[in-house]
């Protein structure tokens, strides 16, 4: 199949192919997304196949309008209030909500409950407002592997596999993935955090609860599964041992592989450029990445939480 490049200006493009069924990546503040049309079943099944994706890990629906929502999810009484507040305040941008779904609302993960965020990045935006239909879309990467945050990292993952991706000349914006709300369970819950950072959260909703570790039966399904992993083998040092990282290397070294040590805390943005950093590693075949703990404040929780994922062992 031949993947067709799209931009801006040739959005309607895209959108056509949407409009029958197919599957376009798109730019968005977090991470690219792997877009369909939220109505149409076969195309949302083939968003599944080519990413890998397990069955059970329901997509985050992709809205151009605030007045979307009531469409697609049944908003409790008591749970008005919050949901005014959470999108006056961040939408568009990355926050999702997990809210009761629709009965209409069909998908194939089977839940009751449906994940809404309305991007900020204006080519998603136009993308969807021209679809004329909700964008259900993971991110834009091999399910496993560091999300997709510029053009070449969806190509690497698909091309030929999809039907286009629309091309923009930067990294994302945020470079992590959007914060994941869970406004069905007793307590507002964070599922994930994300691209807004916790301390603007709990300035709304100050006990927030957070999901720790992963249960069992996980309240987020693409909770249990591996996710971020490049090629090498991540290696994540604790602010504790961080001084170990350079005889690690060493050792390493002396067995002949290919070691590249970032040091998160002295990289400018480094929730942008993480995923790129760790998708460049594997361009040069690195054999392990020895990757410090993120002292920063802004998005350190949801930067720690790749970076933990990602990590094969953490020392
Ligand atoms: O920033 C983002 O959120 C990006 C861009 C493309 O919007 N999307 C993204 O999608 O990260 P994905 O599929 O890689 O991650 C979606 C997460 C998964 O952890 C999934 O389990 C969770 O959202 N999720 C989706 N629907 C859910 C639901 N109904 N209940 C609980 N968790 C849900
Ligand atoms: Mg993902």
């Amino acid at each position: 199949m031949k993947t067709y490049i799209f931009t801006y200006k040739t959005i309607n493009k895209a959108a056509n192919i949407i409009k029958k069924g197919g599957i376009i990546a798109f730019p968005t503040e977090t991470v690219y997304g792997l877009g369909c049309n939220t109505f149409n079943l076969n195309a949302i099944k083939k968003v599944y196949k080519v990413k890998g994706r397990p069955a059970d890990n329901p997509l985050i629906v992709h809205i151009a309008d605030k007045k979307w929502l009531f469409d697609l999810a049944d908003i409790d009484k008591d749970k008005i209030n919050i949901v005014n507040k959470l999108i006056s305040k961040f939408w568009p941008g990355p926050l999702t909500l997990v809210l009761k779904k629709k009965k209409n609302i069909k998908d194939i993960s089977g839940l009751n409950t449906i994940a809404i965020r309305m991007p900020k990045n204006k080519i998603a935006l136009k993308f969807i407002k021209v679809c004329k239909c909700p964008i259900s879309a993971p991110s834009a990467n091999i399910s496993g592997r560091p999300s997709s945050t510029s053009f070449n990292h969806v190509l690497d993952d698909f091309d030929g596999k999809i039907d286009g991706i629309i091309k923009t000349k930067k990294l994302c914006d945020i470079g992590v993935e959007s914060t994941v709300i869970d406004l069905t369970s007793k307590n507002p819950t964070i599922l994930r955090f994300g691209g807004i950072d916790i301390d603007d959260i709990k300035k709304i909703i100050p006990n927030i609860v957070v999901v720790k570790n992963v249960s069992h039966k996980p309240k987020s399904p693409g909770m249990k599964y591996n996710h971020y992993q490049p090629n090498a083998k991540v290696i994540l040092f604790t602010t504790k041992n961080k001084n170990k990282i350079f005889e690690y290397k060493k050792k390493l070294e002396d067995k002949l592989n290919k070691v590249v040590v970032i040091d998160t805390n002295k990289i400018k943005n480094i929730s942008k450029k993480l995923f790129d950093m760790y998708r460049q590693c594997d361009k040069k075949n690195i054999d392990f990445i020895l990757i410090t703990e993120y002292c920063g404040k802004y998005l350190s929780d949801a930067i720690n939480d790749r970076i933990k994922k990602s990590a094969t062992k953490i020392i």
